[in-house]
């Protein structure tokens, strides 16, 4: 009956924290020390809501606090005193209301990555500046848009904070549920919500970036799900869906199970795809979000294995276990095979006509050359019209990686290196290795206003990695 978990502690050194090399030794024991392997994955709760109809209203608080990490107090910034932030709720035609309180010495803002809401005014606004202190008032209309069913997530976005914020903790998922998402055809599963996000810590707690680290992107040795190392999740279906986030400033996953297993990918960026795509690894950029399928069969647990991603800072990073699965206990049915197709509930890009085709190459800390810090009076680089589609061809003429993220307005994924996407989905985050280059279709529907697409290594955002765009009608 009792289910043990063969790591052992030498394992876990070599798995992951001995690449560190930032941890002095007695850290590095305290971090290890009340080792959390085999503690349950926590299932983060839920944002309290009062609902009257489609309008919902809650309260958010930024806060520091003092966090258990992998078995020592550090103190961190939280979302409704958690770390990960609570799940934000929703349904496709709500509005949310919220009370955003922000008890930080720092100012802060909020916003809601990958919505289609409005960028203005108390709206998903870039250029907000919400001062220590204050307490203000944000308003999300969903506007029963199709493109807002999904998987979402939401962290600060003020430039001069928003990378050592995002680090500290301020990071939570927002889950929409609407009549296009794919739970119906699943059949019998166990959906979990997993945000994935690392920590570098030092004697003092969160050890903040070096110079180097303004170049590469920050970087962690300890790699959490919903906040912890190596968790269990004892299933109760053999069907799970895992709705994976991304809230790293710059560590990329790349995840695999062992024994490998076929994995479906149902969703990108909370958007659900037109068919699942069959894969064995996964990769997830900063921000991306993938909501994967994984069928157990009984008796046979499967660890998540995360390895590291080509990617200059990752050398010296070793593939290591990051959860272990337990099918369930009782004899549950053998999962139906996912449905083959289904319709999107978006038109596609076919028959738009293009408006304006425009180039924009990613440099380091560059977008055309220009750099831009989000300041609220900055020229836009671009003014499409509102109800326009254009075609964007993202370059990255870098020597690192870099993931594209526009706000506001999904775009549809073309093609990269002039092949086609397969089923050009509707995305908002989309990684550029060296050297590459993307097509996207962007259609400016609904939400005019001012905003901004960038570089999601935050850090890079930070440094010039931006630019404004203004949707007029
Ligand atoms: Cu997730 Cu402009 O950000
Ligand atoms: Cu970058």
């Amino acid at each position: 009956m009792t289910r043990t978990i063969p790591i052992s502690r030498r394992s876990a050194l070599a798995g992951g924290l001995a690449a560190a090399g930032a941890l002095a030794a007695p850290a590095l024991t305290r971090a290890l020390g009340g080792s959390e392997e085999g503690r349950p994955l926590p299932v983060l709760p839920e944002l309290a809501m009062e609902r009257d109809g489609d309008l919902v209203r809650a309260a958010l608080d930024v806060a520091s606090r003092e966090i258990d990490i992998a078995g020592r107090p550090v103190e961190l910034m939280t979302y409704a005193g958690g770390f990960p932030g609570p799940v934000i709720r929703l349904r496709r035609a709500d509005t949310l209301e919220l009370t955003f309180a922000n008890r930080l010495d720092e100012p802060t803002n909020l916003h809601t990555h990958g919505l289609a809401v409005s960028p203005e005014g108390e709206g998903d606004n870039p250029f907000r500046y919400v001062g220590a202190g204050e307490t203000v008032h944000y308003r999300f209309a969903l506007g029963d848009d199709p493109r807002n069913t999904g998987l979402f997530w939401y962290h600060p976005h003020l430039q001069g904070n928003q990378a050592e914020q995002l680090f500290r903790g301020l990071a939570g998922p927002i889950v929409v549920d609407g009549p296009e998402d794919i739970a119906d055809s699943l059949g019998p599963h166990e959906e979990r919500v997993i945000v994935l996000k690392d920590l570098r810590l030092g004697e003092d707690g969160v050890r903040l970036h070096g110079a180097a680290d303004w170049i590469n992107g920050l970087e962690g040795e300890l790699a959490l799900l919903n906040g912890m190392v190596r968790p269990v999740l004892e299933a109760r279906e053999r069907r799970l869906r895992l709705r994976l986030i991304n809230a790293s400033n710059a560590r990329y996953w790349r995840l695999t199970t062992e024994p490998a297993r076929d994995l479906h990918i149902v969703a990108l960026d909370g958007h659900v795809l037109a068919a699942p795509w069959r894969t064995s690894e996964v990769s997830l950029a900063p921000a991306e979000r993938i909501d994967l399928v994984v069928d157990l069969e009984p008796g046979e647990p499967l660890w998540l294995v995360d390895r590291p991603v080509p990617r200059r800072t990752s050398f010296g990073r070793r593939a290591q276990k990051v959860l272990r699965i337990l099918p369930p206990r009782g004899g549950t049915a053998r999962p139906d095979p996912l449905p083959a197709r289904r319709d999107t509930p978006w038109s596609g890009p076919a028959g738009r006509e293009i408006a304006e085709e425009r180039p924009v190459v990613f440099s380091l800390f560059y977008i055309n050359g220009q750099g831009c810090y989000g300041r609220p009076g900055d020229a836009a680089m671009f003014t499409p019209r509102l109800g326009s589609y254009e075609i964007w061809e993202v370059s990255n003429v870098d020597s690192m990686d870099h993931p594209f993220h526009l706000h506001t307005w999904p775009f549809f994924a073309l093609s990269r290196n002039g092949r086609p996407v397969p089923g050009t989905p509707l995305r908002d985050t989309v990684n550029l290795a060296p050297g590459e280059r993307m097509r996207i279709g962007v259609a400016f529907d609904g939400n005019p206003g001012r905003s901004v697409f960038h570089c999601h290594i935050v850090e890079h955002a930070e440094k010039g990695m931006m630019a404004i765009l203004e949707v007029t009608a």
